[in-house]
This record gives C-alpha cells, sequence and structure tokens, in this order.
C-alpha cells in the first residue's frame, strides 16, 4: 500500500531539499533484454519496494551503483558518515582519533557524539570531500586503537546526478 493521497513520498523531499532544482529532463526509453523470471523478480521487488512502476525502480538501482562506483575514483567529491564506538577510558584513544580529526579538519562537517554507557562511545561524523581522502581518514579512524567498531558509509553530495 502506498502512501496517502497528497503525502509527501521520499523522492518529493528529495528533490524540495536539492538546491538549486535541477532542469527535469525528459525521459529516454531504452529496450533491455532479460529472462523472464529475472524481470519477474524485479516486479515483485518493485512492488515490495512500493515504487510506482519498474521505471522508477530501475533507475533508483543505476543511481546507487553509480554512487557506489564513484568512490573507486580518487579525485570525486563524495559525502558520508563514519561512525565509531569506542571505550574512552582506553588509553589514549580518545586524543588519537581527536587528533585524526584535526588532521583533516576540512573534510569534516559534523560531528556527533553519544556517551552510550559508562564505558563505550558512539561517534557520527559526516565528511565531504575527494573520494581518497576520505577512505583514508575512515581507515585512519577505523583502525585506531580502541576503536571497537567502524564504519564509513558513503553517498552522494547530489551534484551530477539526475533524479
Ligand atoms: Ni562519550
Amino acid at each position: 500500500m502506498g502512501p496517502p493521497k497528497g503525502a509527501l513520498t521520499g523522492r518529493e523531499v528529495f528533490l524540495r531539499c536539492d538546491r538549486p532544482v535541477m532542469k527535469r529532463e525528459s525521459a529516454t526509453r531504452f529496450s533491455v533484454s532479460l529472462p523472464p523470471s529475472l524481470l519477474k523478480q524485479l516486479d515483485q521487488m518493485t512492488r515490495e519496494k512500493s515504487y510506482d512502476n519498474r521505471s522508477l525502480a530501475i533507475a533508483d538501482m543505476i543511481r546507487a551503483h553509480l554512487v557506489e562506483h564513484r568512490q573507486s575514483f580518487g579525485e570525486d567529491e563524495i559525502a558520508g558518515t563514519i561512525t565509531l564506538v569506542y571505550d574512552h577510558h582506553k588509553m589514549h584513544v580518545q586524543e588519537t582519533l581527536t587528533d585524526i580529526q584535526h588532521d583533516h579538519h576540512d573534510l569534516i562537517v559534523s560531528a556527533l557524539h553519544v556517551h552510550l554507557d559508562h564505558h563505550n562511545c558512539l561517534e557520527v561524523l559526516v565528511v565531504r570531500g575527494k573520494a581518497a581522502r576520505i577512505k583514508k581518514i575512515a581507515d585512519e579512524l577505523i583502525a585506531a586503537k580502541g576503536v571497537k567498531h567502524g564504519k564509513l558509509t558513503v553517498t552522494t553530495t547530489g551534484k551530477d546526478l539526475p533524479t
């Protein structure tokens, strides 16, 4: 079941947040050959994920792959988050993480620190910059002694990615 009539879907919210508003392109039709069983599963996923039609589902899949593909090209600008969990009682972990962040302050847009319990801290850094540098700082932070778990999640800055 889709959203009620008049309600905002995620797509509309995204378009509203995306400034300056990109001129909407007209759609180009192209044909693709698929085994019928694959097409059946695609249509099932399209329904399960509440897309209005398979073109919208396929367009999102293409965009997701483009974002992933661009991560491997160091000069492209990406945005993302680095999530870290660590025990702040462990020797020097906090200083090490702070030092690394200060060394790359131009990449870090925002930081959120949550004291999970007496020992554990959760830090979420919002990062933006060239893919290779983001990957490097994420690797350094995640590998720092005392970090229990870390993860880089990469997304797009939204530029050059048509809706
Ligand atoms: Ni804390």
